[in-house]
């Protein structure tokens, strides 16, 4: 094959990137793959509007479903997102006999089994390296850089507008509407953003790196997540006054009791790399019982670092174009007949210490009333601070951070805690990673 034709469906940011990269490491390109990669085709939603890239020689279309049905395209990059049109297209193009490149994270954790299982029959390939971390290769650096590892563990910054918006509220004290809209017209946010806030975002892709690195079923269904829509300015400084920053966290954990699969705000120990991780950059640890604690850190969203990742599963697609498709590395990285039944643990039955924000009525014996709270479940107070007043005699702040604990035991506190009358409000609960 001297010429592979690409058909890119959507060419917003990530697609105008695509189209420029091609262009721009054409050349670097052949030399790799020893033949031309050439977009011949790209849908668009308005044929009048300007691009980041260079459209000469492109057929442009609004109808995607054009190109997926295009006898002369080999290759279909999708691009659009979201999993009802964006799954169609990719099904069709299957069935087409097409082979797929998806920077998806939606489609392929919520649809990727029936896509790949589609795939494997009709002998194509489905890559979405971009899927996850943008231009950072945790898909190949999991599923192929540690495949002779157990994975223990892995955590994450997994959704850069989360991390911008964390970012500039401890560094700027800035409120956190304000730099969500900075986020939006940075580029980096989705288009419902309320799927980086709530952790949405950050499940999808945390669902397909749990799929790689344990052997198990796609699942995001089971998947635990929690928004930092409610971390508030206080928090941010009474974490750094405790030594913390709070980062909004993916972790997957093979535990002897099941799977943890998880994403929250987490108080995380300000010497730890994650922590240092700022702005819309990702970062990833993955833990394996061979190689130990490994380190992915660079750019999760943006035109070029995204496209960086959907052209390199071009270029695999190409070398493995004339292989035998029934023995292409395993989608999930594990044989799909030995993919394991390993429960998810609901969020009640993870064990981690846990940082917990009390406004009290400023009475005698208050902090003595949490504590015998505390300790009648058997949890531990690790570190406590009782600020001043917001008036003289009136409200106080207490922070805790407590010692490890099921999460269950501790759900029973915060019930009684909250149920005191010297207790104003609710009790805010942050849980700790120390990552080690
Ligand atoms: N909205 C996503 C983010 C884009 O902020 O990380 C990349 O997946």
């Amino acid at each position: 094959m001297d010429l592979v034709r690409i058909g890119v469906l959507g060419l917003g940011t990530v697609g105008g990137g695509t189209v420029n990269v091609l262009n721009r490491n054409a050349e670097e390109i052949t030399r790799r793959i020893g033949c031309t990669l050439k977009v011949t085709h790209a849908s668009v939603k308005d044929l009048s509007r300007n691009r980041i890239c260079d459209t000469a020689g492109i057929e442009l279309t609004t109808d995607s479903f054009a190109i997926v049905n295009h006898k002369d395209v080999d290759v279909v990059v999708e691009l659009i997102g979201g999993d009802t049109l964006a799954k169609e297209l990719v099904i069709t193009a299957i069935n087409n006999g097409k082979h797929v490149v998806t920077a998806n994270k939606a489609l392929i954790a919520l649809h990727g089994t029936e896509i790949f299982a589609l795939a494997q029959e009709k002998g194509v390939m489905v890559l979405f390296e971009a899927a996850v971390a943008g231009g950072i290769p945790i898909i190949k650096a999991i599923r192929e850089g540690l495949s002779a590892n157990k994975i223990e563990w892995l955590a994450g910054i997994i959704n850069g507008t989360g991390n911008f918006i964390l970012t500039e509220m401890r560094d700027k004290g800035r409120d956190f509407a304000d730099v969500l809209t900075e986020a939006q017209a940075l580029g980096y946010a989705e288009a419902d953003p309320t799927f980086d806030v709530e952790g949405i975002d950050a499940g999808h892709k945390l669902t397909i790196l749990a799929a790689i690195a344990f052997g198990i079923p796609l699942q995001f269904e089971q998947l635990y997540h929690e928004g930092i829509t409610q971390i508030s300015q206080q928090d941010v400084q009474y974490a750094e006054e405790l030594g913390y920053r709070i980062k909004h966290l993916g972790i997957a954990r093979k535990t002897d009791q099941g799977i943890e699969l998880r994403v929250h705000p987490a108080l995380i120990p300000e010497k730890r790399l994650l922590a240092n991780v700022d702005g819309v950059l990702n970062a990833v640890v993955v833990q394996g019982d061979a190689v130990g604690p490994t380190l992915y850190y660079g750019p999760g969203a943006g035109a070029e670092p995204t496209a960086s990742a959907v052209v390199a599963d071009i270029i695999d697609v190409v070398r493995n174009i004339n292989a035998d498709p029934q023995h292409l590395i395993p989608y999930l990285s594990f044989q799909t007949p030995a993919l394991s039944a390993d429960p998810i643990l609901p969020i009640n039955q993870i064990v981690v210490p846990y940082y917990l924000r009390i406004t009290v009525a400023d009475n005698l014996g208050v902090l003595a009333d949490l504590t015998n709270i505390l300790s009648s479940q058997g949890i531990n107070i690790e570190a406590l601070i009782q600020k001043e007043p917001y008036t003289e005699g009136t409200e106080v702040d207490v922070i805790i951070i407590t010692s490890k604990a099921l999460e269950e035991k501790l759900d029973h506190s915060i019930a009684q805690i909250e149920n005191l009358d010297t207790v104003i409000g609710t009790v805010k609960r942050i849980r700790v990673e120390t990552l080690g």
